[in-house]
């Protein structure tokens, strides 16, 4: 437990519990670490838990495999065709607010490249395509007084192509890229926001919805109310009024998704017979001490504060939790304010609300591990009401971004809670993913083993936990714009390199390993002998990333030739170079399907 450290006194604490030295009676609490231990002591070593064993087996029939993207993260072509502008083409543009000051202008330049997109998507076997829509591309001024019908096209064209490779889109209608227009006048602070919106939806729904038949209305309201205009990290940055925007955008963000659905339920359901819902993010927060009452709470509010403060209303009641209505109302009176300031529905508002979901839409990459943290009365703030600080394990596996650990278990847990408290809906995963930084290496085994782990999770929610999980969505198809860390952080199975302006895609290991789980359809047991999804491989071309090269004379060789074009079928390689000469090339590199190796020529 935690003593007196001789000349530190009580401040280093070496403990395994607790001891409250304010407490005349030095109460004592087991910390994380002893219950560990604890356990380590009765099981006489580290056996591994059940739970994290691997689980071998099928997802159901049917399943959706998918892979997703956004309009502002791959498009470019920010000002082609009469495409207006967008929060995030100001934002970008803004100087210091974007690592290195990149922007989205030319990106992935996708809008450019349909062809190149699909056939990814066709050499990765994916049955659904997630991308979204630029608003400001369709409606240069966030308005239906003029449509702008190039913008329109480029949609057009994709879809078809998609459908023609037999590829079933997922649509995404807003994925954080507001028509500055429409930000000019307040943005999802100005609750005319709601009727845009709707606007939007139905010119999407009138033109597209024969052929498009999985909508989603909104990526993620949490960031676009929270990092947008509570923390300012996110176009359009605004970060002065961090106790009432994000309240204020949020209650606009919900209403314009339920305005949406109802109309697409009414007036386009009967003949164009798609799904539509919502997109709503959550990590799984744990306690930070699972034997503390209090970090149990914190976690509780955690999610409350995140996940339940847009899908309540929608998947319950039509309003918000008591967890957030309850904390945000004390600390409103205590501020001397005669109200709340998380706004209030209204009851035919809520009526209006409650159930406009076809199924749940999740995006979830990471847990946290949370404990209570009291700030003072007169902050205000979301993250003052919420009340709750986190931080991670540091056994956890890095990525690429500062606030992704590898934490799979956490998405079997988030899915079933998901199952209880909102009463077993359809869930879609439709993002879940991982980042690397640096210098490129297309054997990205990181991307692997989360996905492999993630998904596996994902089985066991299924199978064991009775989650009617629908599709799983990876993010992302390539390496993009991610947002503030501008192409710092790169998710995808695809490299895109920037550097050559004919902007070439090549697969990391990563998408082969991902079109092999969707050809399983999850995890074939290996003890029923080899099964044939193991062996297919991604379609088209293969790389080969050459580390190093030597010419050496023949006499050091130590494989023939056909032993080396063996061990490489399959590979395209140009060996014209060492024919018919006694000099030939000793490579090492990394072939992506059957790993690294060095070869003779
Ligand atoms: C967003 C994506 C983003 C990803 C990784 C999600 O919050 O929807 O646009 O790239 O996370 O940060």
């Amino acid at each position: 437990m935690d003593f007196f450290e001789w000349l530190n006194g009580y401040e280093p604490r070496f403990g395994l519990h607790e001891v409250d030295f304010n407490d005349p009676n030095r109460p004592r609490t087991p910390r994380r670490s002893a219950v560990y231990y604890a356990e380590i002591i009765r099981n006489n070593g580290i056996p591994l838990p059940k739970e994290d064993e691997f689980l071998y087996g099928e997802f159901p029939k049917n399943f959706c495999w998918s892979v997703a993207t956004a309009a502002y993260q791959i498009e470019g072509a920010w000002r082609a065709d009469g495409k207006g502008l967008s929060i995030w083409d100001k934002y970008t543009h803004t100087p210091l607010k974007i690592s290195n000051d990149d922007n989205g202008d030319v990106a992935c330049d996708s809008y450019h490249k349909i062809e190149e997109d699909v056939e990814m998507l066709k050499r990765l076997k994916v049955s659904h395509y997630r991308f979204s829509i630029s608003w400001s591309r369709v409606l240069p001024d966030g308005t239906t007084r003029y449509v702008n019908e190039m913008g329109l096209n480029y949609y057009e064209r994709l879809i078809d192509a998609l459908l023609a490779a037999n590829i079933t889109p997922q649509v995404t209608l807003y994925h954080w890229d507001l028509p500055q227009a429409l930000q000019d006048v307040g943005g999802w602070e100005n609750d005319t926001i709601v009727q845009r919106f709707k606007e939007y939806a139905e010119l999407l729904f009138q033109r597209l919805g024969d052929k498009v038949k999985f909508w989603i209305t909104l990526n993620e309201p949490y960031n676009t109310a929270y990092l947008g205009y509570g923390f300012g990290t996110a176009a359009p940055g605004i970060s002065v009024r961090p106790g009432r925007a994000p309240y204020v955008v949020g209650h606009n963000l919900i209403k314009a998704h339920a305005e949406a659905w109802h109309l697409y339920n009414e007036t386009y359901r009967a003949k164009q017979g798609g799904l539509i819902s919502i997109t709503i993010n959550s990590d799984w927060a744990e306690p930070r001490n699972p034997h503390k009452q209090e970090d149990f709470d914190a976690a509780r509010q955690y999610l409350q504060f995140l996940i339940g403060w847009f899908a309540h209303p929608i998947f319950k009641n039509g309003d918000y939790n008591e967890v957030m209505k309850t904390r945000i109302r004390e600390r409103s009176l205590a501020q001397g304010l005669s109200s709340s300031r998380l706004p209030e529905f209204t009851e035919s508002e809520k009526q209006r609300i409650k159930g406009t979901y076809d199924y749940f839409g999740l995006n979830h990459y990471t847990t946290v591990l949370t404990y209570k943290y009291e700030y003072s009365t007169g902050i205000l703030s979301y993250d003052a009401d919420r009340g709750v600080a986190s931080v991670t394990d540091r056994s956890w596996l890095n990525s690429g971004s500062f606030w992704l650990k590898v934490t799979p278990f956490g998405f079997r847990k988030l899915l079933r809670w998901i199952k209880e408290e909102y009463n077993n809906p359809p869930i879609y995963v439709t993002e879940n993913g991982i980042s690397e930084r640096g210098a490129i290496d297309f054997n990205d085994t990181w991307r692997i083993h989360y996905h492999r782990n993630y998904i596996n999770e994902a089985l066991k929610a299924v199978l064991l936990d009775g989650v009617d999980l629908r599709g799983y969505a990876a993010w992302t198809l390539m390496d993009n714009f991610e947002w503030a860390v501008g192409f710092d952080e790169r998710f995808g199975f695809y490299h895109v390199n920037y550097t050559d302006p004919t902007l070439p895609r090549l697969p990391k290991a990563s998408a082969s390993y991902y079109s092999q789980i969707i050809s399983c359809n999850g995890f074939p047991d290996p003890a029923m002998g080899p099964h044939p999804c193991l062996e297919t491989e991604l379609e088209g071309n293969h790389v080969l990333t050459i580390s190093y090269c030597f010419l050496m004379n023949s006499d050091t060789r130590h494989h023939t030739r056909t032993g080396w074009q063996r061990a490489l079928s399959g590979i395209r390689f140009n060996i014209t170079q060492c024919r018919n000469s006694t000099v030939c090339a000793f490579c090492s590199f990394w072939n992506w399907s059957t790993g690294p190796g060095t070869y003779f020529i």
